[in-house]
């Protein structure tokens, strides 16, 4: 993906952390994830007062994205207020893996940003194969 396609990828991820429901935390997330058809996919992290329940903003784009029937992913940008740039949490490597092994990902704070690489983030993943 060119530079362009991060930056309006890194605007949705800003524009869906604007709803982000965190009461609690009061720190807020919002992901994109660019589906191979081209459409954005957009999610917010929404807590609940059974911590626990609380859903991350990755899985809720990646809901939003299977719901709309697209199962392939090309980036994900993630956006936090964070002061440095937020690797996605433990769960949400798990989730991403299962539909998106090699997806690049991005995380943004302010004007800076890392990239991860998901084999990396989550070495010996647990898939389908172990399930035979
Ligand atoms: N959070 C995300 O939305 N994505 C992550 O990858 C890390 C954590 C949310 C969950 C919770 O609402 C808040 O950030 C603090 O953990």
């Amino acid at each position: 993906m060119d530079e362009k396609a991060w930056e309006s990828l890194k605007l949705a991820a800003e524009q869906a952390r604007s709803h982000a429901y965190a009461p609690y935390s009061n720190f807020s997330v919002g992901a994109a994830l660019r589906g191979a058809s081209g459409a954005v996919f957009v999610g917010c992290n929404v807590e609940n007062a059974s911590y626990g329940a609380t859903l991350c903003a990755e899985r809720a784009a990646m809901a939003a994205a299977v719901a709309a029937g697209e199962r392939e992913f090309v980036a994900l940008a993630i956006v936090s207020g964070a002061p440095k740039p937020t690797p996605p949490c433990g769960i949400c490597r798990q989730c991403l893996f299962e539909l998106g092994p090699s997806v690049p990902i991005r995380s943004f704070s302010g004007t800076d940003h890392a990239e991860y690489d998901l084999a990396e983030l989550l070495p010996d993943a647990f898939d389908a194969a172990q399930l035979d």
